[in-house]
């Protein structure tokens, strides 16, 4: 992306002079407080927004002059949680993201392949004949994963892939991006809220703030203290583990004795506390 302005119509500009090069094959997350602009930024690399001012390539192409479908092989996009409910088999909605690599010849066979491969990968095998607006939140992302998956795009694009899932299945799907990124040395970035596993398994993180790009680079150069209360106001305390930062909030507004005296949660703690030993039935 070199100098990118973006502005909604009307609005105040909500991208500012974002330049990033981003090369080699890796997982990147993109964090930042909730209306900064970080689906506006993903938005404006695929091509479902255009820049303002500067451009956006990929492999040295003006994607302003890709065509759609081309650039649908290089770029897959999984959306935020997709509220679009189509009225088709799992199978199906994956074998849509397909769709870019279709000609006259292609072989469905091929196609049935590659989504057999992506619904082992996802874990989601016995969901395949189901219909898609039938399944629960997190099953519902991890098709739209799979979906992704199957477009095999060098360059995957995902907003808050995690964000409906349990903690083991936000650690498998993040883990399973890191590894797609090596294993078929496609460049992955996402959207996250998680800074902690963000940290953990990404190769660079994009910080954004009010106004755009606040910093890049190596989780342990992004994820600071600093950083943390400038972009989110929020005191955090960081530990690290295996040469990454892991955040502990530190709310000293919130002690254990104001939690005691916060009336409502006192009584409740009390009576459940009553309850489990057994003091009152
Ligand atoms: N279609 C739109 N028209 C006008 N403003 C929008 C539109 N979409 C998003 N915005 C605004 O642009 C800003 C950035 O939005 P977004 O990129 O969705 O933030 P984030 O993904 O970081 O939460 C927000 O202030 C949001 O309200
Ligand atoms: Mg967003």
């Amino acid at each position: 992306m070199d100098d990118i302005d973006f502005a909604y119509s009307g609005e105040k500009l909500t991208l500012k002079n974002v330049t990033l090069d981003i090369r080699n094959p890796q997982l990147i997350s993109i964090i930042g407080p909730n209306g900064v602009g970080k689906s506006t930024l993903i938005h404006c690399m695929n091509k479902i927004l255009s820049p303002t001012r500067g451009t956006v390539f990929v492999d040295d192409i003006d994607v302003s002059q890709i065509k759609v479908k081309e650039l649908a092989k290089k770029i897959g996009y999984v959306p935020y949680s997709a509220n679009d409910t189509f009225p088709l088999t799992v199978i199906d909605t994956i074998l849509m993201g397909r769709n870019p690599h279709s000609t006259w010849k292609t072989d469905l066979k091929d196609d049935m392949k590659i989504v057999k491969e992506v619904l082992e990968m996802m874990d989601i095998v016995p969901l395949a004949m189901r219909p898609f607006n039938e399944l629960s939140a997190g099953q519902h992302q991890r098709v739209m994963l799979a979906r992704g998956l199957a477009q095999e795009p060098e360059i995957l694009l995902l907003d808050e892939p995690t964000a409906n899932l349990d903690i083991k299945h936000q650690i498998d799907v993040i883990r399973l991006l890191k590894k797609l990124s090596i294993k078929k040395n496609i460049v992955v970035i996402m959207i996250s809220h998680d800074l902690n596993l963000a940290a953990k398994y990404s190769d660079n993180i994009i910080m954004m703030a009010d106004g755009g790009v606040f910093a890049v680079g190596t989780p342990k150069d992004v994820i600071t203290e600093d950083n943390i209360r400038s972009v989110y106001g929020v005191e955090a305390e960081l530990v690290e583990h295996d040469g990454r930062p892991h955040m502990i909030i530190i709310d000293s507004d919130f002690t254990e004795e104001d939690s005691k005296t916060l009336e409502g949660s006192y009584v409740l703690g009390e009576i459940l506390h009553k309850r489990c030993s057994g003091e009152e039935s």
